[in-house]
């Protein structure tokens, strides 16, 4: 019997939005469990990015650094091919770039009927079409080298239905619908596509939740584990679906928050009571 592995000694995996947060912390994983890296983002020339890339030699792993934006077509086929020429086959994609930037209007502060049309494209397009480029440019080389691969997007728990109407919810429903669709259409050629839905993580994205002690154990009493998540939780997810521990799940995303979109917990009336009183007083004991 074949053990079940989280091993991805000697793939090669890209990473994008790799300088920090969730992305860098996703790339450290892959590096620690065996594979080299191509490590990218919009921001590779604040030292973030190579420290990053430090940690991986430092696991004694492959790595390049490659700044891209990965809202535009040309720089994604740039990264792709520098990783695959580089490295070798990119068997592993994660679709990490996205997210609200610092200053971006907050999704809650403006209405959609008000949202002017440029910061719908732009927040959109940083979060869907970043996906939808990087999995067109990698996928058409998992097809043709006839080897499979593993891809994993990260949406986040505002593309389930009840989250709300703004270019960064619908932009992650959009990556959670692209990921079964893809799955679907790319199963025969051995590609597993899933998606991950975190909710809050202590990054920089999220800094609002956790700044303040006050603001942090709000959110805390709405999450049933009582914490937000740390990088180093989403990343034990990816790398579970980035390995052959996941090689039958397709498809898929899955919420990782701490319980925070289970129903609230509520008060339920004992409604047996009456039967529990008139058995204790003439019938027999449970
Ligand atoms: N932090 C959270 O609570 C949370 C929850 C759910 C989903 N997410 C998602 O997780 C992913 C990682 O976010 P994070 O929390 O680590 O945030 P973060 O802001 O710390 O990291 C995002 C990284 O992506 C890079 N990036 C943004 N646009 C890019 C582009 N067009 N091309 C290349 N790189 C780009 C940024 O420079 C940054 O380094 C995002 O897709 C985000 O939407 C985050």
């Amino acid at each position: 019997m074949k053990m079940p592995s989280l091993s991805v000694e000697g793939r090669v995996a890209i990473v994008t939005g790799a300088r920090r947060g969730m992305g860098a912390a996703i790339s450290i994983a892959l590096a620690g469990a065996g594979a080299d890296l191509a490590i990218s983002d919009i921001v590779a020339d604040g030292g973030e990015l190579e420290a990053v890339a430090e940690k991986i030699e430092a696991l004694g792993r492959r790595v390049i650094t490659i700044k891209a934006d990965a809202t535009r077509k040309r720089e994604v086929d740039h990264l792709v091919k520098r990783a695959s020429d580089e490295l070798g086959f990119v068997s592993i994609l994660v679709n990490n770039a996205g997210g609200i930037k610092p200053d971006e209007n907050k999704p809650a502060d403006v209405p959609f009927h008000e949202i002017p049309e440029e910061d719908w494209d732009r927040s959109y397009d940083n979060n869907f079409k970043t996906c939808f480029l990087c999995c067109q440019s990698v996928i058409k080389r998992m097809v043709e080298s006839k080897k499979g691969g593993s891809i994993v997007n990260l949406s986040s728990v505002a593309a389930e239905p009840r989250g709300r109407g703004t270019a960064y919810h619908i932009g992650k429903a959009a990556v959670t619908r692209l990921t079964s669709g893809l799955a679907h259409d790319y199963g025969k050629f051995q590609i597993r596509v899933n998606a991950i839905e975190p909710a809050f993580t202590r990054t920089e994205m999220a800094r609002n939740v956790w700044e303040s002690a006050e603001v942090l154990k709000q959110y805390q009493a709405l999450i049933p584990l009582g914490r937000i998540a740390e990088p180093e939780d989403i990343a034990g997810l990816v790398l579970f679906l980035a390995s052959d521990a996941s090689g039958f799940i397709t498809g898929q995303s899955i919420v990782i928050d701490g319980g925070f979109l289970l129903p609230h917990s509520y008060e339920v009336p004992d409604l047996l009571a009456p039967i529990k009183k008139h058995r204790t007083l003439s019938g027999p004991k449970d």
